[in-house]
């Protein structure tokens, strides 16, 4: 028995995820058993609830900060976990990765300017964009012998667009679970340099990588771009407990951000967060090394479950990232009757497709950071929800 495979609260608690309100308002019921939103069921690692238990016992909340032992931890992480070499001096940290990329899109760009993203993605970089008053501007993936890739022909279009001066790169992506290659990256970079783009890449899934893959970031190719390396959140499970944290190699680029932090006092952090990003990156890697065994596995079994169960549903197995993306399109169901089967039949909170592309109502996003066993359960409703409806 793994310490995975326990399910640690029942339906009560107050997360986002299983809120019913939230589910009620979203999915139309409060019965669905969650997997949108991308946290973790699973208690976090020893050394942090022993790091968060020791500043409760100590009682005292006095000023406190320590952001230079977190650059070293995350810098020795990155380097013995991808052979990442960090400079110490050029991290900042922030309150969270939305955060950062929200700040950097503003610095670095102007109203009504252009950010490019690669679609379907992560539905709050529409928000972000949109929100600063710039455009989105879609590059979408192409899927190449049922794997994602990107489309190098008309991103080129794209960033030739005058207005174009920023791409927001998801590595890991989410959705759809690539985890970007060297070849792509350096393609990426050089197109990037050649027009003048600066490259922003939230690379909060780093760390959560399969055995077929290998993460490289992309600061190893060009130290115009700015990499979020992210947050300890998606990798240790601290989603509500945890800092964002840029890296910006290029010296000047790093003093205009800086100073926007300073001033705004957007870099103080918190103690909780603080000790527990420290314990996790010191102390956390076996746990970590176990939890990206347990995913694994439970991606073989959800791939090997689909395949020969449900063969209508179509799984893009993940290179890295916990969550599942699937393609419903050979049902051939409209939008409301696929809602209904997942929602309503099979009692799945899944992420609707079209949250993260308006074209991708056929499809739909599952996390799977759960227990197995409420994998394997969630699996089996769909199975008879679809054979009922053929
Ligand atoms: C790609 C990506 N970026 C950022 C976030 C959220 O980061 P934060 O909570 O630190 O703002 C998520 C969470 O799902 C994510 O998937």
């Amino acid at each position: 028995m793994s310490q995975f495979d326990i399910l640690n609260h029942g339906h009560e608690h107050r997360f986002v995820k299983g809120n019913p309100s939230n589910l009620n308002s979203i999915f139309g019921s409060t019965e669905l058993i969650p997997f949108w939103i991308a946290d973790m069921d699973f208690k976090v690692a020893e050394p942090i609830t022993k790091e968060l238990q020791r500043l409760v016992n100590r009682g005292i909340y006095a000023y406190e900060f320590n952001s230079n032992a977190i650059f070293q931890a995350i810098k020795d992480w990155n380097l013995k976990r991808h052979q990442l070499k960090l400079n110490s001096k050029s991290f900042l940290q922030i309150t969270g990765v939305l955060t950062g990329i929200a700040l950097l899109i503003r610095e670095l760009s102007n109203e009504g300017d252009g950010v490019i993203i690669q679609t379907p993605v992560y539905h709050q970089f529409y928000k972000i964009i949109q929100t600063a008053n710039r455009e989105v501007v879609r590059n979408p993936l192409k899927i190449v012998d049922g794997r994602y890739v990107m489309d190098f022909e008309d991103l080129k279009q794209k960033l030739q667009m005058e207005k174009t001066k920023i791409l927001l790169l998801c590595n890991p992506h989410n959705p759809v679970g690539r985890v970007w290659n060297k070849v792509e990256l350096k393609k990426l970079s050089q197109f990037a340099s050649a027009y003048n783009i600066t490259i922003i890449s939230d690379e909060i899934h780093s760390d959560i990588i399969y055995s077929k893959a290998t993460f490289n970031s992309i600061v190893s190719f060009n130290n115009k771009h700015i990499a979020i390396l992210g947050s300890p959140a998606k990798t240790f499970g601290m989603h509500s407990i945890s800092n964002g944290f840029l890296y910006i190699p290029h010296e000047r680029v790093f003093s205009k951000i800086n100073a926007t932090i300073d001033s705004m006092y957007l870099d103080h952090g918190n103690v909780f967060s603080t000790f527990a990003t420290i314990a996790a990156y010191t102390k956390g890697e076996k746990w970590v090394n176990e939890l990206v065994e347990y995913l694994e596995k439970s991606i073989d079994w959800i791939t090997n479950f689909v395949q020969n169960e449900i063969p209508q549903v179509k799984v893009f197995i993940p290179e890295g990232t916990y969550q599942i993306w699937l393609d419903f399109s050979k049902l051939n169901l409209p939008n409301e009757a696929l809602n209904d089967l997942v929602f309503s039949k099979s009692k799945l909170a899944l992420t609707p497709g079209m949250w993260f592309d308006k074209d991708h109502s056929q499809f739909m996003r599952m996390n799977i950071a759960t227990p197995l066993s409420q994998l394997k359960d969630a699996l089996s409703k769909l199975k008879i929800a679809i054979d009922e409806s053929i």
